[in-house]
């Protein structure tokens, strides 16, 4: 007999209303397959991720239903504490897990973190640093891991480059004002309304500017997951030679892409998606020897998520959203 567990998941696709396709109830326990430890989640985070799987984007239906969740610090079946590395790839696979064209990512394939328990393979198990509280450590396997590998690995930001990062309060946002900050670029920032601007300065962003607002130079480097309402201004932002990163298109893609001014400038488009263990295990290294936290908006218990993903599908989010099984 197989003891039920508490979770979110999806039901259905719904593109136009995702919180209708969501469902809080209990589904069966998980099995580990061979190499596979249970997790006991003790916090999930919340990302876009989970709504554009409500919406039917990466999920498709015959993979329903699904609990969601990237997220999660907790403790394996020997009682010690992990923080949970997101991408699943192949067994077989050797080096960069983000390119395995195989790889998944937890409740695309397998069921996910929102759950009191979940299955993951033993080698996406990273130790979380007591420094770190389980809410903390559950911000950062996507959001906060997509900010580094975008800005460290994918841009090359070195102290003293200016960085421009496009939106002020989501996760990835917000993770990469801080980390931009902490590593000592000079790091302006886009946001929607006073209020987000005022948070952006409050995280470390030098100073933060209307969405299209003309800055007050051009900058080496930008951060884009917005996609269509932002890219023009992305793309004129940028100096001769720069660099603009997308690991996502929030508002969908960009039509003009302006590639007359990208091929003329030389300026450089580039890809970025999630980030390998070893990546996450440097970022956790970076948040405990410089106290960078993530900032935590709400935890939540399970069972109220809905409100979470509520609060992220309005646009009305400041940091991370945190659910406790
Ligand atoms: N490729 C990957 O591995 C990867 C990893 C993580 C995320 N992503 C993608 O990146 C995107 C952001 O993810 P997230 O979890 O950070 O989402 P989130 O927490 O919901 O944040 C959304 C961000 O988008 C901005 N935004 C939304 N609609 C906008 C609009 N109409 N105009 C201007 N700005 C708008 C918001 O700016 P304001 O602050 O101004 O409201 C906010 O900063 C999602 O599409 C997600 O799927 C991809």
């Amino acid at each position: 007999m197989i003891s039920p567990v508490l979770a979110a998941y999806a039901v259905a696709n719904d593109p136009d209303d995702p919180l209708s396709a969501l469902r809080i109830d209990e589904r069966p326990d998980p099995e580990p397959p061979d190499g596979w430890a249970v997790v006991t989640v003790k916090a999930a985070s919340l990302n876009h991720h989970d709504l554009w799987s409500l919406r039917g984007v990466g999920l498709p239906e015959d993979r329903l239903p699904m609990i969601l969740g990237c997220d999660a610090a907790g403790t394996d079946d020997q009682g010690n504490e992990v923080v949970v590395h997101s991408v699943i790839s192949d067994a077989s696979w050797r080096g960069d897990e983000t390119f395995d064209p195989r790889r998944t990512l937890l409740s695309e394939l397998h069921p996910g973190t929102f759950a009191e328990r979940v299955a993951v393979p033993r080698r996406n198990l990273l130790p979380k640093p007591p420094e770190l509280s389980f809410e903390e450590a559950a911000c950062l396997p996507t959001a906060w891991l997509t900010a580094y590998r975008m800005l460290f690995t994918r841009a090359r930001v070195v102290p003293g480059m200016t960085v421009l990062v496009q939106g002020a309060s989501g996760g990835v946002a917000t993770a990469a004002t801080t980390l931009a900050s902490a590593a000592g670029a000079r790091v302006w920032v886009t946001g929607r309304s006073e209020r987000k601007r005022d948070y952006a300065v409050k995280l470390g962003a030098d100073q933060a500017f209307e969405p299209g607002a003309r800055l007050p130079e051009r900058v080496d480097v930008v951060l884009e997951t917005i996609g269509k309402a932002t890219w023009g201004h992305s793309v004129r932002a940028l100096k001769p030679g720069g660099v603009i990163v997308t690991s996502g298109a929030t508002t969908g893609d960009p039509s003009p892409t302006e590639l007359n001014r990208i091929f003329f400038l030389q300026l450089s488009v580039v890809g970025s998606t999630m980030g390998t263990r070893d990546e996450l295990e440097r970022l956790i290294r970076f948040c405990v020897g410089k106290g960078v936290r993530p900032e935590i908006q709400m935890t939540l218990p399970l069972d109220e998520a809905r409100r979470g993903f509520a609060a992220m599908d309005a646009g009305d989010i400041y940091g991370k959203i945190v659910f406790t099984p």
